[in-house]
């Protein structure tokens, strides 16, 4: 059977920076999205739409409110859920302080089940619907987080954590199991459903090289699996690569020896690159994830946007959470805004809305399935409510242009303005039941 859903749709075609603005989103204003079995059929204006569909077509009318595809969040830990806002210090400190001893719980399945489930929560009261996400360095972990989405048939991937260094006991692998671990984590999960596995080295001064290297044998056997790690976050962080990695050109060639970079490789943060970093993300087609509100909250620094796109490189937003301060996209739009002024750039909510939502898809090379709402895509998507809070129906009022509604929604939009989320044609998060 049809269903459809009658509301204000907007999504994107293409990056804003790559054709004229016209041409890179639609948007109805009465608009209509059909849907049959879990995947869109049609988009357009309710008045055209409405007279071809069956008699028992069940339409969801959404007043009030504008329809966009659910977001996608390109860098997260769902294990770090429980220690989001832990005060005052920068990264090195701060996983050791804070993150580490977290981590430690989640060889217990039963905990890191109920943890998944709280951060799935969170996620889809976010109106997030796709993640890239790390686990710990215990395979139960992603056990754990695997089906929890698979029970709510999500579209999300996943890694389990190699460390073998740097880090406390409890909480390091060795090249052979790690690899062992992943290799057996990829034969279970990959593919499954709407679920895919990332290969998750921590970051470099987690890793020796014969871990590094393990990784990237596992990227020859399972040629499409990710790569998901953190790169040139903190400058005391670069500068402890260079000393453990003396023989490396730069901290992404610590990575690019073991043969890690590709389309499937995502690098989270990349706050301080140089010239030649910037020049093999490009040419390798690795993508990155911008993590405003984690960059700021741990100080380290303002992602040059305009370098990446200047390089064409893909680029999604990222949560991180726990250094990210919320789980809302939304929200990390704002800090996105802010960071970008602060750099005497601009971002339009035209290409804030592209990089949360087809843009991430792109990124995460998942563009063919989901990140905009075009027929034979599945239909995850987001209704937001135009006015969430008293302010918000007051600011929204005096909007006369879409950019300025989509702005708005970009500034003070959060959790409060998503109404329902919806994923693979079905409602997974109602705000108001
Ligand atoms: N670098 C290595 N591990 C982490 C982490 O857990 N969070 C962040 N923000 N950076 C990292
Ligand atoms: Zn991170």
């Amino acid at each position: 059977m049809l269903s459809a859903h009658r509301a204000s749709l907007l999504h994107f075609l293409a990056d804003p920076d790559d054709v004229e603005l016209e041409d890179s989103y639609e948007y109805f204003d009465d608009g209509l999205l059909i849907i049959e079995q879990g995947k869109i059929i049609a988009l357009g204006h309710a008045g055209e739409l409405l007279p071809t569909l069956p008699k028992n077509t069940q339409i969801t009318e959404h007043s009030n409110s504008l329809l966009m595809p659910g977001f996608v969040d390109t860098h997260t830990h769902y294990p770090q859920t429980e220690m989001i806002a832990a005060h005052g210090s920068q990264l090195l400190d701060w996983l050791d302080t804070y993150t580490f001893p977290t981590e430690t719980k989640f060889g217990d399945s039963i905990y890191a089940r109920d943890i998944a489930e709280r951060f799935l929560n969170e996620l889809l009261r976010a109106g997030t619907t796709t993640a890239l996400v790390f686990g710990t360095v215990h395979k139960e972990s992603v056990d754990a987080f695997f089906e929890a989405c698979e029970a709510r048939n999500l579209r999300m991937v996943a890694g389990k954590v190699l460390m073998d260094r740097n880090a406390p006991d409890e909480l390091t692998d060795t090249p052979e199991s790690g690899y062992l671990e992943s290799k057996a984590l990829i034969e279970k999960w990959h593919n499954r459903g709407r679920l895919r596995y990332a290969v998750t080295p921590r970051f470099s001064p987690t890793c020796t090289e014969a871990q590094l290297e393990r990784a990237g044998q596992l990227l020859e056997e399972h040629s499409d699996v990710y790569l998901h790690t953190h790169m040139s976050e903190n400058l005391a962080e670069i500068a402890w690569v260079k000393k453990l990695f003396p023989h490396c050109k730069n901290y992404l060639d610590t990575y690019d020896q073991a043969g890690l970079l590709g389309r499937r490789s995502i690098f989270a943060h990349c706050v301080h690159l140089q010239e030649e970093e910037w020049a093999r993300l490009a040419e390798t087609g690795s993508g990155i994830a911008f993590c405003p509100t984690s960059n700021l909250f741990l100080g380290s620094g303002l992602f040059p946007l305009g370098e990446a796109v200047s390089n064409k490189i893909n680029v999604g937003l990222g949560t991180d959470i726990g250094a990210g301060t919320s789980f809302s996209v939304l929200q990390t739009l704002n800090e996105a805004y802010k960071v970008m002024q602060l750099r005497g750039e601009q971002l339009s909510p035209f290409k804030g809305l592209y990089l949360a939502t087809l843009g991430g898809a792109t990124t995460l090379d998942l563009h063919d399935l989901i990140g905009n709402l075009n027929p034979g895509k599945e239909a995850d998507f987001v209704v937001l409510d135009k006015s969430a809070t008293p302010l918000m129906d007051f600011r929204m009022r005096q909007c006369k242009t879409l950019f300025e509604e989509l702005f708005v929604f970009s500034m003070l939009g959060d959790d409060r303005s998503i109404k329902q989320t919806w994923s693979a044609g079905k409602l997974v998060h109602d705000r108001d039941r």
